[in-house]
């Protein structure tokens, strides 16, 4: 009987997921917390948009790097948003997905055998890719200094050999609200032009960003630093910023011969985003600020609503993210944050994700996503409270 690949099986399955399939087996209400979306609708008039456009025709293939009219909308909103100017027909490539963008972005970077760097804790997804693509994800943890995450940049020059090809990171990041700073961003684009690797950010999150002078800045991109010539990559999405993670739409912003080569590779991996959910996704470009703006004073309100809720827990240090929708609190004397996750689903039937699931530096830590609404962060949260107050490392 042929055996499923080597090169699959090593692929690990998802932390995150076999804890979220735990708690849908269980039989009633279960808080969750564990993945990355809040429990509120798209808005009406994302929906309504996708049903004008399905009405309207667009129900056939696009062009693989998706429709030049969105391309269009993209390159217009990173220029007032980003003060980047993007050509829309060579440099941005739409995909049904950020982790398609991802997916497509890191196989295009990447030849079997070839090391990619990847600044963890992460959203295990880059990693997997990685592996998908028959190289090797190397983790480097950022260290928790004082109340802040860094970037360990000695740790990451001894970390590069001869088949060292990309550097992935996220910012704001996933799970660590963590946002790099503009020195951080200098530093990296230096190194990786000193190193000749292919720089990936994973901005999915750039419009979660709490530090602004005003709601609704985005978090800076490394666009803004790179030339277009620069061997840079950036991942984005519209799960997030418009309550759109079913819809899959994503894209890649890229160096012109790698975006190029990532639309050719898309024909042969999904050929391109649902024609009317990219129509839709224009849509909310054009018409999503008021929405965004509302949503992300909920989500700073509920950002501090959890700091506060977890201050007095005994044992937990959670630094204050500056963007994103996660805390990632530090629980002293923790060894095996799934087991810890599980018991507290069983017990409380509050489902939040284990830190071991975001690679190195990730095993003590928890993840929380506060987007979903008060009715259900505000039981939650005291509900954990309660438990961290009984928990005992040692048991
Ligand atoms: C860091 C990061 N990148 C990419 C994605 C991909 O989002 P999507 O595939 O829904 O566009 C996610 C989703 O959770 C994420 O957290």
């Amino acid at each position: 009987m042929p055996a499923v690949a080597c090169s699959a099986q090593r692929v690990p399955y998802s932390r995150i997921r076999e804890l979220a399939e735990i708690a849908m087996s269980m039989d009633g209400e279960v808080f969750r917390l564990y993945f990355g979306e809040s429990n509120l609708p798209t808005p009406a008039f994302i929906k309504d948009a996708a049903a004008k456009a399905l009405a309207g025709g667009y129900t056939y293939y696009t062009a693989n790097a998706g429709l030049p009219s969105l391309r269009r909308a993209i390159a217009e909103q990173y220029g007032r948003l980003q003060d980047v100017a993007l050509d829309p027909d060579s440099e941005i490539v739409v995909t049904a997905s950020g982790v398609q963008a991802l997916n497509v972005g890191i196989r295009t970077a990447l030849d079997p055998g070839d090391e990619a760097l990847i600044l963890t804790p992460a959203w295990p997804n880059g990693s997997a890719i990685v592996q998908m693509s028959n190289a090797v994800p190397v983790h480097l943890a950022q260290p928790l200094i004082g109340d802040r995450y860094e970037i360990d940049f000695d740790a990451l020059e001894r970390a590069v050999t001869p088949r060292t090809r990309l550097l992935v990171y996220t910012s704001p990041s996933n799970p660590l609200g963590w946002v790099a700073t503009e020195d951080d961003q200098d530093r990296l684009l230096a190194f990786a032009r000193k190193h000749d690797l292919w720089l990936l950010a994973d901005e999915v999150y750039d419009r979660l960003y709490y530090e602004a002078e005003s709601i609704g800045i985005a978090a800076p991109s490394i666009l803004r630093k790179a030339t277009r010539d620069d061997a840079v990559m950036v991942v984005h999405s519209f799960s997030k910023s418009y309550c759109m993670t079913g819809w899959r739409v994503g894209y890649l912003v890229a160096r012109k011969d790698l975006a190029r080569k990532a639309a050719e590779l898309n024909e042969f991996i999904i050929s391109h985003a649902a024609s009317f959910a990219q129509k839709a996704a224009e849509t909310a470009i054009a018409e999503g600020e008021p929405e965004l703006a509302e949503m992300l004073a909920r989500l700073r309100s509920n950002r501090d609503y959890c700091l506060a809720a977890l201050k007095s827990a005994p044992g937990v240090t959670s630094p204050r993210p500056e963007g994103a929708f996660y805390l990632f609190p530090r629980i002293h004397g923790l060894r095996d944050s799934f087991a810890f996750c599980k018991r507290l689903l069983e017990e409380t039937r509050v489902g939040i994700a284990p830190g071991v699931a975001f690679g190195a530096g990730g095993e003590g830590s928890v993840r929380i996503c506060y987007a979903a609404e008060r009715a259900i962060l505000e039981p939650a949260m005291d509900r954990l409270a309660a438990f961290l107050e009984k928990f005992d490392p040692n048991e």
